[in-house]
């Protein structure tokens, strides 16, 4: 899941979120997911409210949450509860490292309702982010 002004990915200040396209990120954790025998449904939105409706949708369907909020990472307490309440494991992930930039992104208010944050590894979070609830998953025998 990915939150607001990722979709401007590619061409979005490159120097600190890479090159890659939103759709080469989403085809990267597709291929990914693939040989881990994972199914994933890609998702991203502008709208803190459209996150909050998906996450309580994923209840229906997902294992768990991969999942990017951009910049709702350091304030919205919105996504934070829907995290919580949906009780999903889920996995924060970063393009950027995000504790060595401006101090407003050091905290997160996602990241204490989360198993763990992935942060720096720029497109590859998001394989790393994947890998990681699968274990964690795996781990809890919450899947096979
Ligand atoms: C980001 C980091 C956030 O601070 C920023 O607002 C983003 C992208 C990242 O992936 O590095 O939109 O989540």
């Amino acid at each position: 899941m990915h939150g607001p002004n990722l979709n401007l990915l590619g061409t979005r200040e490159p120097g600190i979120y890479g090159r890659e396209t939103l759709a080469q990120i989403d085809e990267m954790v597709q291929a990914e997911a693939r040989t881990l025998g994972a199914e994933v449904r890609a998702l991203q939105s502008n709208h803190e409210g459209a996150l909050v409706d998906a996450i309580h949708q994923a209840r229906d369907w997902a294992h768990g949450l991969v999942i990017n909020p951009g910049a709702l990472t350091h304030y919205s307490i919105a996504l934070r509860d829907a995290v919580s309440a949906a009780a999903l494991p889920a996995v924060e992930v970063h393009l950027s490292n995000v504790h060595a930039r401006e101090e407003f992104r050091h905290h997160s208010v996602i990241a204490p309702v989360c198993v763990g944050q992935i942060a720096g590894f720029g497109a590859y979070s998001y394989v790393l982010g994947l890998r990681a609830l699968l274990h964690y998953l795996q781990k809890k025998q919450l899947v096979q």
